[in-house]
């Protein structure tokens, strides 16, 4: 199960993220926003963050306009590494170097085609589990 997030800035992205699930029968749940009226990113953050946290959901995405703020957010909780990424080599490093649970991104910043490779890239890509991943992973932990 993905857990899907956003405020207004990125709100459209999302809509093109759900149909891409859809189509590829991936399950998700949508915490919001729900429609395009201005609302606080960190509320959204917080939600998906929390259905990471509590195994609920395997992995979060999380788009504002930017992708920076709802980052910043979701980084607040304790267990929760979200990686802000506008290209498919981060997203794929971020996974097998940092085992990120969330993945961010700014609907302002990149376009639908490019989001949803993205998007693939970070959910296909396993944790290398590599000693040396662990062990900087257990540092930011501790
Ligand atoms: C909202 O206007 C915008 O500030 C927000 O989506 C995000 O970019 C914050 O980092």
């Amino acid at each position: 199960m993905i857990a899907l997030g956003c405020d207004h800035g990125g709100f459209e992205l999302k809509q093109e993220i759900i149909k891409h699930l859809k189509d590829k029968g991936v399950p998700y749940k949508d915490y919001g926003t729900y429609t395009e009226d201005s609302c606080d990113y960190p509320v959204y953050a917080k939600k998906v963050a929390e259905a990471v946290l509590s195994k609920e959901c395997e992995f979060g995405i999380l788009i504002c306009g930017t992708g920076i703020g709802i980052s910043i957010a979701a980084n607040r909780m304790k267990g929760i590494r979200a990686a802000l990424c506008h290209d498919c080599f981060s997203a794929e490093a971020t996974r097998l170097h940092n085992d990120a649970n969330i993945l961010a991104m700014g609907g302002r910043v990149i376009g639908p085609g490019h989001a949803l490779k993205i998007v693939d890239t970070f959910l296909n890509t396993p944790f290398s589990k590599d000693e040396r991943h662990v062990r900087r992973i257990n540092l930011i932990e501790d």
